[in-house]
């Protein structure tokens, strides 16, 4: 391996967790049993303090990310509004794997049945948000966000569509929309001029939800947009035949590059959001990150901002993860939603039967925060 020194890497060059792209997502659905209990993800846990990178460094990687003069781009959308008065945040404290004992499963069970016989109907934004979903990182929740903030909205009553712009199609398998080749799909869209209209389906099973599937053509997409007309608004021209008003919501699903596909996302909306993972390393390329935003920002669309960062897999046995945690917030403010997501093997069984973990399992720490985090997000549609 190159030297690690300077990308980021923890002094030494271990890496204490291996993540990769679409790890976990399955080929095919078993069949659904019942599910047994939920454990706390053991995952890997850091060997030892000694190699933890001092709260200096995580700093200077995140001062790094944000000195670029990405600060324009950064903050809630003015066609977003305010944070409505009585957005109550609920959790405010960040979950721990302590919810998954079983006493505080009982009492998160109990919220969770009340919340959802109850399903409040929360604000809908007055003109459709769309939301891009994106971090050229892979494995650090995007496509898992995208589906359960969907998921969550859909049941308090908004009406979502679900762009799936990853060739590995890991959001239209967990929303069991078919996605096999020969299907018609996001490639047809950007690289067919067909209309967006065309291939949206509804997904079985969750009302006011839908889904543009991508097949598995569209990683030949970015290369075969690079000579096209317009390469980077293909995605934008075919939201805007669109009638938008049939939604409340769109979130875009990207893939874990910073090409074509994930800029014709960022050309497409308004908001970015960036789940960010509570480990070190999930800094590096931050930087790179904010810089195409703001690059398609100055370049393609103005109205584009950093609306929304999204904690994600925060193991609080680590004190890394804290440490994470809170740089990020000190760095980004009130973009960084109060929830954050605790690892859960829930929230990564669910895929495998086609499902949310907030229809797989509603009263699991990882689909009460995500439902959570939607719920901050539904306020901030309040205009003030
Ligand atoms: N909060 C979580 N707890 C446990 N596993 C998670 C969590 N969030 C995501 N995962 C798992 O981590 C892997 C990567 O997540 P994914 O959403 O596919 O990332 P990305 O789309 O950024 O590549 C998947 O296997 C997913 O099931
Ligand atoms: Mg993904």
């Amino acid at each position: 391996m190159h030297d690690a020194v300077g990308l980021g890497w923890p002094d030494g060059g271990t890496v204490p967790f291996a993540v990769a792209a679409g790890l976990g997502w399955p080929p095919s659905r078993p069949e659904r049993d019942n599910p047994p209990t939920e454990q706390v993800s053991k995952g890997a846990l850091l060997s030892g303090e000694e190699e933890l990178p001092g709260s200096e460094r995580v700093r200077q990687a995140l001062s790094a990310a944000v000195s670029r003069g990405t600060s324009d781009a950064i903050g809630l959308s003015p066609e977003i509004g305010t944070v409505a008065q009585n957005a109550e945040v609920v959790v405010s404290e960040v979950p721990s794997n302590r919810s998954d004992t079983p006493i505080a499963r009982a009492a998160a069970a109990a919220i969770g049945v009340r919340g959802s016989s109850r399903r409040d109907a929360w604000p809908r934004p007055q003109n459709c948000r769309v939301i891009t979903i994106a971090n050229q990182k892979g494995g650090v929740g995007k496509t898992t966000t995208t589906v359960n903030l969907a998921a969550s909205l859909s049941q308090h009553g908004s009406r979502i569509l679900v762009i799936d712009l990853d060739p590995q199609g890991n959001a239209s398998t967990a929303l069991d929309v078919a996605h096999h080749v020969g299907i018609e799909s996001v490639y047809n869209v950007l690289v067919e001029n067909r209309p967006l209209q065309q291939i949206v389906v509804p997904v079985p099973e969750m009302q006011g939800l839908s889904c543009a599937p991508a097949t598995i053509d569209l990683a030949g997409a970015e290369v075969e947009l690079v000579p096209m007309v317009a390469r980077e608004s293909r995605l934008a021209r075919a939201m805007e035949q669109l009638d938008l008003s049939n939604y409340d919501y769109v979130l875009i699903d990207c893939p874990p590059s910073l090409g074509l596909l994930t800029v014709n996302a960022l050309v497409a909306g308004a908001e970015v959001l960036i789940p960010i993972q509570c480990e070190y390393y999930a800094l590096e390329g931050l930087e790179q990150l904010l810089r195409t935003v703001d690059l398609v920002r100055g370049h393609l669309n103005n109205r584009l901002r950093i609306s929304t960062i999204l904690l994600t897999m925060y193991d609080g046995r680590t004190r890394l993860a804290t440490q994470v945690a809170d740089d990020v917030r000190s760095h980004f403010g009130e973009v960084v939603l109060q929830t954050i997501i605790p690892r859960s093997v829930r929230v990564s069984e669910a895929p495998s039967y086609g499902q949310s973990v907030i229809t797989y399992d509603p009263a699991s720490s990882g689909a009460i925060a995500y439902s959570e985090a939607a719920r901050e997000i539904a306020y901030r549609s309040v205009r003030a």
